[in-house]
């Protein structure tokens, strides 16, 4: 039977060469948690200037019988734009050279916006391994694809497991590592303010930025007892353990930052209320709510800035029972935890900030 509807040679083969690339797509996603591994950017940084095949495969104590398998691996990165191929000059002679680009400069170890972490614990097995079990999960009662891989929920698995716990709590510090060009930008949404609770807030990477951008306030992160142990405190910094669907404590203003997009709608609600409920307790200084997270606008991005929310979205559904939501479904969200006001600012990026003050209605 042919059912390709009288399409001619070329349009089906090139459909089937833009299916191959779905298909293949997670090969581009390995292939850079390899040159993460392997620690490319940094060696290509370290050179003080474009490497040539052979020094990098020197650099990498790579056996040369593989170099041309370096060359494979650079020569797809290059094409996908994590690295470039520039010409060197040497005296006389001309080479090819690797070079670093804005996306792989963002993988630099000592960079304070590295998101080097955030690429290991993304492509881990952890987090790669459910995907297999995507198409049967519809058909199953686990609450996600994480579960029917581990038998227990996303949270429940990184405080059984601490190599992985560690690797996604750091994934989580890189990703705030810009989170000082939010401070920067967004400042107003903090003035005034004098505490702060960062809820969900894991190793208080945004908290510590806050902190140090407005030394007179007092900032608190409230996370799970273990992401939360034994890390070190400052003058206006300090961290509890807890759970923030029993009770958040009292402050001007609560931070959530990435938190509700990993929740269900009524988890969210629920959070929020106990959100509300801390800030209506110090309402005498004009309490407020302040959630940065990704908000859909396919009508407004771009079309590759869409599918990367669309990922997450994907994401939140296979490890954990979240969602991304379009600015309709959080002002739902906002309503129904008690929230009357409310304003949504685009950031830089997939975020968006949202804040907005207690109503005592
Ligand atoms: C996606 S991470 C976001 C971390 C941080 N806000 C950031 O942006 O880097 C969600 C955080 O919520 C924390 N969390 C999950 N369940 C929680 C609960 N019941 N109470 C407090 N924190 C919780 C996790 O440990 C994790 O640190």
């Amino acid at each position: 039977m042919d059912l390709n509807q009288g399409q001619g040679g070329s349009e089906l083969f090139q459909a089937q060469s833009h299916l191959y690339k779905h298909i293949f797509n997670f090969i581009g996603s390995m292939s850079l948690r390899s040159a993460v591994q392997l620690g490319i950017p940094d060696i290509i940084y370290s050179h003080g200037q474009p490497v040539t095949l052979p020094e990098l495969v020197l650099a990498l104590k790579i056996d040369q019988e593989k170099s041309s398998c370096v060359y494979r691996l650079m020569r797809l990165l290059v094409h996908s734009g994590i690295f470039a191929n520039t010409k060197i000059h040497k005296g006389e002679k001309e080479e090819e050279g690797y070079d670093l680009t804005p996306l792989s400069r963002l993988l630099l170890k000592d960079n304070v916006t590295s998101l080097s972490p955030f690429v290991l614990a993304m492509l881990s097995p952890a987090i790669s391994n459910p995907w297999q079990f995507l198409g049967d999960w519809f058909h199953r009662n686990e609450l996600t694809p994480f579960e029917v891989t581990f038998g227990m929920g996303f949270w429940d698995y990184g405080s059984k497991n601490q190599e992985f716990g560690r690797l996604f709590n750091e994934a989580m510090v890189s990703d705030s590592g810009m989170m000082n060009l939010v401070i920067k930008d967004c400042k107003s949404v903090f003035l005034g303010l004098n505490s702060v609770v960062d809820v969900g807030g894991g190793k208080g990477a945004a908290a510590k930025i806050i902190s140090e951008a407005f030394p007179d306030l007092k900032c608190m992160v409230l996370d799970l007892p273990h992401v939360v142990e034994n890390l070190p405190e400052s003058n206006n910094l300090n961290f509890v353990g807890g759970d923030m669907f029993q009770s958040i404590p009292p402050a001007d203003a609560i931070l959530l930052k990435l938190v509700l997009h990993a929740f269900g709608d009524e988890d969210c609600v629920k959070v929020l209320k106990k959100c509300r409920e801390a800030i209506i307790a110090s309402k005498d200084r004009g309490g407020k709510v302040i959630v940065i997270d990704i908000v859909i606008n396919e009508k407004k991005d771009e079309h590759e800035l869409t599918e990367a929310k669309l990922f997450f979205d994907m994401l939140m559904m296979v490890v954990v029972t979240g969602r991304e939501r379009n600015e309709k479904e959080w002002e739902k969200l906002f309503l129904e935890a008690g929230f009357s006001h409310y304003t949504i600012t685009p950031i830089f990026g997939l975020r968006a900030i949202s804040h907005f003050n207690h109503s005592l209605t």
